[in-house]
């Protein structure tokens, strides 16, 4: 088994917890799975009229494509989902039969206020019906970003919290699996 996940941050941050709950999923990954962390900090904003696709876009989009599966970061904003991870979504919805997109595995977790980004993944989970994504039920992961769970520099030190991104990504690997049958 050699499976390849993507990891999409929703927020542009330099020290986001978001982006540290994907590099603690990094530092927990089964044998045989590696995770790379998408750039989206040059990905302008989806817009019909932009004819030839920004190299950021095509990045991203590289890597979708070689990914067996998803791990979307997902920040809460105003109870929703944050506009970066929205925007990439939708940038890739745009390919011809939704190619990037469909049918692929996702594991949704993230960062915020005391809800844990719950209504926000809530969200997601929606937006992920229309794009066919398939996303992980259980376990789900509602990091708080204010208990202490995290250092100065957005990296996840609470080990309660590791333990529940190591089982996310241990289940990842077997849903993926399972999709593939
Ligand atoms: C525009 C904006 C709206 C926010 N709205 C919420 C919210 O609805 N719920 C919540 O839990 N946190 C909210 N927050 C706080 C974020 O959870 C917090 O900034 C978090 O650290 C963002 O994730 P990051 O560390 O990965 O950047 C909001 C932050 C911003 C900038």
């Amino acid at each position: 088994m050699t499976l390849k996940f993507l990891g999409i941050s929703g927020s542009l941050r330099r020290h986001s917890c978001n982006t540290g709950l994907l590099r603690a999923a990094q530092q927990q990954l089964p044998a045989e799975v590696s995770l790379e962390i998408a750039n989206l900090s040059n990905v302008p904003l989806y817009n019909a009229d932009i004819a030839e696709k920004p190299e950021a876009v095509t990045q991203v989009f590289a890597q979708l494509e070689a990914a067996d599966a998803l791990v979307l970061a997902c920040p809460e904003y105003n109870y929703s989902i944050a506009p970066a991870l929205k925007n990439i979504l939708d940038w890739a919805s745009r390919e011809p039969n939704n190619a990037l997109l469909a049918d692929k595995p996702v594991a949704i977790l993230g960062a915020g206020g005391g809800m844990g980004t719950s209504r926000a993944q809530y969200h997601l989970r929606q937006v992920c019906v229309f794009l066919n994504l398939h996303p992980l039920n259980k376990p789900e992961v509602f990091a708080n970003a204010f208990a202490g769970g995290f250092d100065a520099e957005g990296n996840l030190i609470d080990a309660k919290l590791i333990e529940m991104v190591a089982e996310q990504m241990r289940a990842l690997a077997v849903w993926t699996e399972r999709l593939k049958k």
